[in-house]
């Protein structure tokens, strides 16, 4: 179905922002923004048909620029945290913004989250692109990322990310939609049945920043390889779980054969019937259980967001790589493509 623009109001700069619509021919509909990427609704069916609305977000553009805790943003350079605001490549250090006590959080202070992308739309999505100039939030090299959304008939929400740049620099671009498969984010997320397709995580200190342990998740609240609620351990005498105030960690996806995506998670609410499946290239995925929201925000239609009233799945490499020779490498240089792609499967349990 073909896509269709709208105005989405003006920027505190002065620019106007759009709101482009998606549709399948299987009843979701996806609301995008040129604004951070932000996907401000997602409308999918319930086991009877019914649609409601499956992420957190805002009615108006000014709440995404005032308190916005990344809601449905795409995020770079860098999601997730750089110890510090700081780290040494080619021998160079480099000092970003610390926008995250100590540490620097998903691109900085003005991240991709916060510019107004291009945006191209094609007859089952949209092409964004945004050039993020050399020295941008302390980054080096003059970046150009292209994203594309694809909506398919088979209710699935593709992601595919690339980038290329002129000097070396960092480069973890992921998606930070926070969902509840209930709808229309009333309650919280605790009932969730999730699986995570995940032997390792990687343990935090006190500023989530990681140790550089991979530890097994056996014997530990961390481990989801068999479908566990959200809530079921959450509130455990866990010292993981204190630091994250809940789930807030990056686990090492089970990769085997071809380079092509991989089940990574799978997530089922049962009053519902929903179920959302994330595929990904990419070797981690960041399990954040919304333990941040704390009731001030109030979103779409005048509701108040209490703790975990929504999750997030990003997929993505691991935290404060720069910092870990012995994670897989996030530095993209001159001549390489960036390429990563995600899938998230929308469909309802029998
Ligand atoms: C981080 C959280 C953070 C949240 C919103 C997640 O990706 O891991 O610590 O609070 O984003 O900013």
């Amino acid at each position: 179905m073909p896509v269709t623009r709208e105005p989405f109001g003006t920027t505190r700069e002065g620019k106007a922002v759009s709101v482009y619509t998606l549709k399948n021919g299987r009843g979701i509909e996806v609301r995008v923004i040129d604004y951070g990427g932000i996907i401000v609704s997602l409308r999918a069916p319930d086991r009877a048909g019914r649609l409601a609305d499956i992420v957190l977000g805002f009615d108006s553009l000014a709440d995404y620029e005032r308190s916005s805790p990344y809601f449905g943003s795409l995020i770079g350079r860098y999601g997730n945290r750089i110890a510090g605001g700081r780290f040494t490549l080619d021998s160079k250090t480099y000092t970003l913004a610390r926008n995250n006590g100590p540490n620097h959080l998903h691109g900085g202070l003005k991240g991709f989250d916060k510019v107004v992308w291009d945006v191209t739309p094609f007859e089952r999505g949209l092409v964004l692109r945004y050039t993020s100039p050399d020295g941008e939030e302390g980054y080096p090299g003059t970046l150009r990322a292209t994203v594309t959304y694809t909506l398919t008939d088979q209710n699935e929400l593709i992601f595919d990310y690339e980038a290329s740049t002129d000097r070396a620099t960092p480069v973890n671009l992921t998606q930070h939609s926070y969902f509840n498969l209930a709808g229309d984010g009333r309650r919280d997320v605790l009932a969730h049945v999730v699986t995570l397709y995940a032997d390792r995580f990687t343990p935090v200190d006190s500023t989530l920043i990681p140790t550089g342990e991979i530890a097994s998740v056996g014997g530990t609240p961390f481990d989801f390889r068999t479908p566990t609620a959200i809530g079921a351990r959450i509130n455990q005498d866990d010292a993981q779980l204190r630091r994250g105030r809940g789930y807030d960690h990056n686990f090492v996806l089970d990769k085997s054969g071809g380079a092509g995506p991989t089940l990574a998670a799978r997530v089922e609410e049962s009053s519902s019937g929903r179920v959302m499946e994330i595929y990904t290239t990419e070797p981690g995925l960041q399990f954040y259980s919304g333990n941040f929201l704390d009731g001030t925000l109030r979103g779409k239609g005048g509701v108040v967001y209490g703790q975990r009233f929504g999750f997030c799945m990003e997929t993505q490499h691991f935290p404060d790589s720069p910092n870990h020779s012995a994670f897989p490498s996030t530095i993209l240089r001159p001549g390489e493509q960036y390429r990563s792609r995600t899938i998230y499967r929308f469909g309802v349990a029998p």
